[in-house]
């Protein structure tokens, strides 16, 4: 305990205050004398002044925080701006979001009970509108589509990452976006393309069938998430750059990507802008971690274009004939906005498109398995449709997964149950918009939580369930993926940025589970069962990457 030093005489004696208290019991009489003679006194004005003003201090924060939530909820309303949790001066209700330690697309499922299907988080700096409902998201993007089709500012890190937003999934909607959007999809994305890059996808998944062999004959598991983030990752990788590369290659491509996306997720000075010189340092690394992304592309880029402009291939890595890689289109683009695109964009663009169809599609070939995995009897039941399909030992060709109805349906409940992405990408208006009844300012952030959606028992029965069978004769028969005609459930967004590639993700996913389930019984590793718990890692995975045994068939 804190002791008072008291002048007695010539010298200071300590004292506890209870011992002082005790000094004053026994001696009262002499308690008061001593008290004026020596410092006790001033001690304890002292003590008590400072008691004030720390009650005082203490009174003027209550009452701060009071107005502030008065001024901040009436704010709001003056603005008719969406209701929303009260905050606190200057930060909002950013601290409350840190203070529940957990990411913010599960603290998100609670608020709407409390605020409804349309709300405002105010996040230091950072406003944003939070939409929740089904017939609110198909107003703002198909409805309303041109109007949300915007994206809010770039932080300072993502700029770096983006060129400038000179990305399809972080451009302005303008011309930029629409020039890159485009060429995309026509490089990538139409059936001629597809087909014509059928065998990089072959390639690929007979490479991962005999590495799942020879993983489980190892370790007596497969991993399914690492095993497939490869896999895709290197279909992505051939179709961009036309190049088979090695296992180590690719392997180092996926980590840098990976990076890249945890660098450029939301940091602090995102909401509170004034805090960025504490950040340097991160800023730093960010251009460190650039400049590795772009000493591992820039050889493919070189290779390619000597390949594409003399027709060298000094190693045999160019494999895709002149004007089937991706990258062999934006060498001639030349964006009305921008000019020429340089090294740097095509880095930029190469990456967007290998990290955006890795962790959604892998995510989803995950929680697929792991349906397979607990329920045996839709695992038999699509073992039976492609053994009568192609036969038990017959290739699965890219045409065969149309005639698999229980395929799709079991992707597509996967996709229901188990969305990638709780959120779409965040949106922007590009003009004061209204949507249900309040004013949506331009460019703050709109962010649409689909998963919701899929969890909604007025739209779904048994929405919690795992059934395949409802897209074969139950409430999923019919349903639009691309939600253009209502909002049911949305994987790939709806409207104007919807998701440019989401058939190529689908094929990506079709082929690879019809080919592990076609080889082999995927079941539980023994007294280890799939653990189901979830965490937010870009996408929605398995907190626990599953593990099974596999037995040929
Ligand atoms: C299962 C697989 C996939 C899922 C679930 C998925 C989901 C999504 C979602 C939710 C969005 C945001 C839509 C919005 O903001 O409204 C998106 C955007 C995008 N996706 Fe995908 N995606 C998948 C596969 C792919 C693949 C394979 C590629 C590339 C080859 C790709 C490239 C993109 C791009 C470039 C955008 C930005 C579009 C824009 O802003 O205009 N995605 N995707």
């Amino acid at each position: 305990m804190k002791e008072i030093n008291v002048q007695m005489g010539g010298g200071t004696n300590s004292f506890t205050p209870h011992s002082l208290y005790l000094f004053y019991k026994t001696y009262p009489n002499i308690f008061i004398p001593l008290l004026y003679s020596s410092q006790l006194l001033p001690f304890l004005v002292k003590k008590t002044m400072e008691f004030m003003d720390l009650f005082v201090i203490g009174f003027a924060l209550i009452l701060i925080r009071l107005w502030w939530r008065r001024w901040s909820v009436s704010g709001r309303k003056r603005k008719n701006l969406p209701p929303g949790p009260p905050g606190w001066p200057l930060v909002g209700n950013l601290i409350q979001i840190i203070l529940q330690r957990r990411h913010y697309v599960f603290i998100v499922g609670e608020l709407r009970k409390i605020y409804g299907p349309i709300f405002t988080l105010q996040m230091g700096q950072r406003t944003m509108v939070i939409v929740t409902d089904s017939k609110l998201i198909h107003e703002a993007l198909v409805q309303k589509g041109p109007a949300f089709a915007s994206r809010p500012p770039d932080s300072p890190i993502r700029l770096v990452f983006s060129v400038g937003k000179c990305a399809i999934n972080s451009a302005e909607y303008g011309p930029l976006w629409r020039t890159l959007r485009k060429n995309m999809v026509t490089e990538l994305i139409t059936p001629t393309r597809v087909k014509q890059c059928g065998w990089i996808r072959r390639w690929a998944i007979d490479n991962h069938m005999k590495r799942i062999k020879s993983e489980c004959f190892e370790k007596g598991f497969v991993e399914v998430m690492s095993n497939s983030r490869l896999t895709i990752c290197s279909i992505l990788i051939c179709l961009c750059f036309g190049a088979k590369i090695s296992e180590e290659r690719i392997k180092k491509i996926e980590s840098i990507l990976k990076d890249v996306m945890l660098v450029t997720s939301p940091q602090l000075p995102d909401f509170l802008p004034i805090l960025t010189p504490l950040f340097r340092r991160q800023m730093k690394e960010a251009k460190a971690l650039r400049k590795r992304q772009i000493e591992c592309l820039a050889p493919l880029i070189k290779n390619r274009r000597a390949f594409v402009e003399k027709g060298e291939n000094p190693n045999q890595e160019m494999v895709s004939p002149i004007g089937a890689a991706y990258i062999d289109s934006l060498f001639g683009l030349e964006p009305a906005t921008r000019g020429p695109l340089g090294e740097e964009e095509y880095v930029t663009l190469c990456s967007e498109v290998i990290s955006a169809g890795t962790d959604t599609s892998t995510t989803t070939v995950e929680w697929a398995m792991l349906s397979l995995v607990m329920y045996q009897d839709v695992q038999e039941k699509l073992y039976q449709e492609i053994v009568n399909c192609v036969g038990k030992d017959g290739d699965i060709k890219e045409e065969d997964i149309e005639k698999m109805p229980y395929l799709e349906a079991v992707v597509k409940e996967t996709l229901r149950r188990h969305p990638p992405g709780h959120f779409l990408l965040s949106h922007a208006a590009i003009k004061d918009t209204e949507l249900g009844g309040y004013t949506i300012p331009a460019g703050v952030h709109v962010e649409f939580y689909t998963a919701w959606i899929t969890e909604n028992p007025d739209i779904w029965s048994d929405p919690g369930k795992f059934r395949p069978e409802r897209f074969l004769n139950g409430d999923g028969v019919g349903v639009d993926i691309t939600g253009t005609r209502a909002v049911t459930m949305v994987p790939f967004g709806a409207g104007r940025r919807i998701c440019p590639a989401w058939n190529l993700g689908i094929l990506h996913i079709n082929l690879l589970i019809a080919k592990m389930v076609q080889a082999f019984k995927w079941v539980p590793v023994p007294d280890a069962p799939p653990d189901l718990t979830q965490t937010y890692s870009f996408t929605v995975v398995m907190k626990n990457p599953l593990k099974a045994v596999i037995l040929p068939r």
